[in-house]
């Protein structure tokens, strides 16, 4: 069997792996890939972006399967593309998953289906921002409509700084056609959850929750990032909250999505806010989260591609899905600098001991060595017993990474194991009253 998978950061990295391991050996090529991924797939020199080139790669190679994994393709069409020329694809079709690339759409479908979110007004030109803006309680959340690689969102204290983010989006067009359109909505406060769940538009399987760490710096400050590392499963998301996830916002989503004729396919991302009043939706992505995908995944049973396949063919019921009960932790190592300035083109080498945990991001090869390119380089993954073992063993593995100016976080689910320490000083005082 061939797969073909579209993308080429640390999330497709660990989605090839995974697909790698498979007991069914497929051969796996990945259009564009990296070079960290050259050992378990061909890469394809085709940009993810390149609708014709990957639709005729998929025809003349004959590939059986294809998997899309980033935003953009699959806003633009490639799932349709692709399944139009008989190649059947893990993720939604353009309709579906408009859920993530128009924020206002996503919110109007929530609020038309009593789906939880931030209260919200959308505006459609910078005059009806501002005058949005004058009267609203601060602070307040400004979001481009569209796609902006995860940096459209802005928390604004006051007036002032809410005239700077319309203008920044809206009039300099900071992230393009995505700021033609902003979300004005309530600030929620609570710990974020990520929920990835599998779906074929008729059962909702639920991932192992995860959480990711946007700041670039320790204790959460610096700007936003693609994310600097998550870690599995979010002690902040019990078994009740769970539930009510379930009832009140995955099953709802996926029958608002199919009431409106946008049947989803694939993974669906819930990115949820736990607020006082209850789980809240944040965003949908239409696709595996990156990093979340590098700690979710390691920690999946079952055989990722008899998964796709059953969401596919829409018989997702008809299968088990099983998680390991162990932790995971996945640190991201950044070129200094990331997500401002940074120099790419710095030798990479990775020690033998942490190549099978490593998921290289951003990588070129030349004459038979890495060089680093772009901000995120690798993202190390440990899976332990519990999640100290797993921080641990992912700090030992970004040992095993070196290139210049390597850059990561050091406190990387530091926030869950302090919550994880409450609950146990909770239990034991609960016991301790009887
Ligand atoms: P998004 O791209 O919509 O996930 O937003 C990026 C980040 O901005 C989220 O992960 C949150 O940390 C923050 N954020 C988004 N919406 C809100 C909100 N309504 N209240 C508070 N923080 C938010
Ligand atoms: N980690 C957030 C995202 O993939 O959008």
């Amino acid at each position: 069997m061939k797969v073909l998978v579209v993308g080429g950061g640390g999330r497709e990295n660990v989605i090839v792996r995974k697909i790698a391991e498979s007991p069914r050996h497929p051969e796996i090529f990945v259009a564009p890939g990296n070079a960290g991924m050259a050992d378990v797939a061909t890469l394809v020199d085709i940009d993810a972006m390149d609708l014709e080139g990957i639709v005729s790669f998929a025809s003349t190679h004959a590939i059986d399967y294809c998997v899309v994994a980033p935003d953009d393709p699959l806003a633009a069409g490639l799932v349709d593309r692709l399944e139009d020329a008989g190649v059947p694809c893990f993720g939604p079709t353009a309709r579906a998953a408009h859920i993530e690339a128009s924020k206002a759409y996503a919110k109007s479908l929530m609020a038309a289906h009593r789906i939880p979110t931030a209260h919200f007004q959308i505006a459609e030109s910078p005059q009806e921002a501002l005058s949005m803006l004058k009267n609203a309680p601060y602070p307040t959340v400004i979001k481009a409509d569209g796609l902006a690689l995860g940096k459209g969102v802005m928390v604004v204290k006051n007036f002032n700084e809410a005239e700077l983010a319309i203008r920044t989006i809206m009039e300099d067009k900071k992230f393009g056609d995505s700021g033609n359109r902003v979300v004005i909505e309530e600030y929620l406060e609570g710990p974020e959850v990520s929920v990835l769940a599998f779906t074929d538009g008729h059962s909702v399987v639920p991932m192992v929750s995860s959480m990711d760490h946007k700041a670039a710096y320790d204790s959460d400050k610096g700007p936003n990032t693609g994310g600097m590392g998550a870690i599995a499963p979010n002690p902040f998301y019990s078994p009740e909250i769970a539930q009510r996830c379930m009832e009140e916002i995955f099953i709802p989503t996926i029958a608002a999505l199919n009431a409106v004729q946008r049947q989803f396919k694939g993974c669906l991302y819930f990115g949820l806010m736990l607020t006082k009043d209850g789980p809240k939706v944040i965003e949908y992505n239409a696709r595996f989260g990156d990093p979340e995908a590098q700690v979710v995944l390691p920690l999946l049973k079952t055989d990722l591609l008899t998964v796709m396949q059953a969401v596919t063919e829409e018989r997702l019921a008809d299968i088990d899905v099983e998680f390991s009960d162990e932790s995971a932790c996945c640190v991201v190592l950044a070129s200094q600098g990331y997500p401002l300035a940074y120099e790419s083109g710095k030798p990479l080498t990775i020690d033998p001991e942490a190549a099978d945990h490593a998921y290289v991001a951003g990588a070129i090869e030349r004459d038979g060595t890495l060089y680093t390119h772009g901000g995120r380089v690798v993202g190390v993954t440990a899976v332990a017993d519990t999640l100290q073992e797993a921080i641990d063993g992912a700090y030992r593995l970004a040992d095993g990474v070196h290139f210049e100016n390597k850059y990561a976080r050091h406190d990387i689910g530091a926030r869950a194991l302090r919550e994880l320490e409450s609950q146990a000083r909770r239990r034991h005082q609960a016991e301790s009253e009887g």
